[in-house]
């Protein structure tokens, strides 16, 4: 059942989760170190919370979603420091902290992706209904890869050298960003039973709610503070990035968030009432200030 502190209750749970598993193993002090520095050290777990939300939409149990939630969580935060990387976004702050690489040189940060990485597949393998771990597997490997995150990461380094149309800029959006947030939902859906037409209904919410939560993020990188963001204000124009900003300006950008937002509560109506707590998050991933 969802509840007012279901959020609250959610980030905490997969913090936990996440302490469990950066603990375990044999792994070398400092690594360990900058792995859980790149994890721990803040970030709001909008994707957790996605799992969590449309887990709970689809009748699974909160244990079920502990290793979707993780793993995607952990692939962000990879994401996270190798795009901060000198030869990436060469930024210096995150989460209103020095990066991973400022703190423990490029080498380690490097390597803390490249383990993080595989720390969120093995969290995956260790689920309880092996049917469903494959398919979960198989759903992050596509998100996370040449054809989704990684892929739009290369689109976006290529978006520094040339001027981009809105529609590479949206298939780089849907890669970098869109893939994981797509894969929480779609993750947390696999643990539950679903009509095939809710299935699509998730998909599609997925994918537009991946898309306003860039936009935004394209929105808030040219008006917001440093201190606002955590994360240096400014960055994507310093670098002379293809954005949505860049493209269309500040205000219509904002209003192609709406409409990705609109279009992503139209695909719950199938639901009905029952999906009100995940619309309401997609809100506040659509409209956040940070
Ligand atoms: C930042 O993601 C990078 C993007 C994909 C836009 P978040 O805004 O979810 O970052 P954290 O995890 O809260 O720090
Ligand atoms: C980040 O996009 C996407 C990934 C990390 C895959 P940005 O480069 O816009 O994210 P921020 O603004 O640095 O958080
Ligand atoms: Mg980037
Ligand atoms: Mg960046
Ligand atoms: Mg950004």
């Amino acid at each position: 059942m969802a509840t007012a502190d279901a959020p609250r209750a959610d980030v905490e749970r997969v913090n936990h989760v996440l302490e469990t598993l950066l603990n375990r193993g044999e792994v070398p002090a400092r690594l360990r170190e900058a792995m859980r520095y790149a994890v721990l050290g803040g970030g709001k777990r909008i994707r957790p919370r996605l799992a969590y939300a449309t887990g709970r939409l689809v009748g699974a149990s909160p244990a079920a979603l502990d290793a979707p939630a993780a793993a995607v969580e952990l692939l962000h935060a990879y994401s996270l420091v190798h795009d901060d990387l000198p030869a990436m976004d060469d930024d210096a702050l995150r989460r209103g902290r020095p990066t991973a690489h400022v703190c423990y040189g490029e080498a380690t940060a490097i390597l803390v992706g490249d383990a993080l990485q595989a720390l969120a597949f093995e969290a995956l393998a260790g689920g309880a209904d092996a049917a469903i771990a494959v398919r979960q597997v198989a759903l992050l490997a596509e998100a996370a890869g040449a054809g989704g995150m990684v892929g739009g990461q290369a689109l976006d380094m290529e978006g520094e050298t040339r001027r981009f149309s809105l529609a590479e800029v949206e298939r780089m959006h849907r890669g970098k960003t869109g893939a994981l947030i797509r894969a929480a939902v779609m993750m947390a859906a696999a643990t539950g039973s679903l009509a095939e037409e809710e299935g699509t209904a998730l998909d599609r919410f997925g994918g537009q709610i991946g898309l306003a939560f860039q936009i935004r993020d394209d929105v808030l990188d040219a008006t917001r503070s440093t201190a606002a963001l955590g994360k240096p204000h400014g960055a994507d124009a310093r670098r002379g990035k293809s954005t949505y900003v860049s493209l269309l300006g500040v205000d219509a950008a904002r209003q192609m968030a709406a409409e990705r937002l609109q279009a992503a509560l139209g695909a719950l109506a199938v639901f009905g009432d029952r999906a009100r707590e995940l619309a309401a998050l997609a809100r506040c991933l659509a409209t956040r200030s940070f």
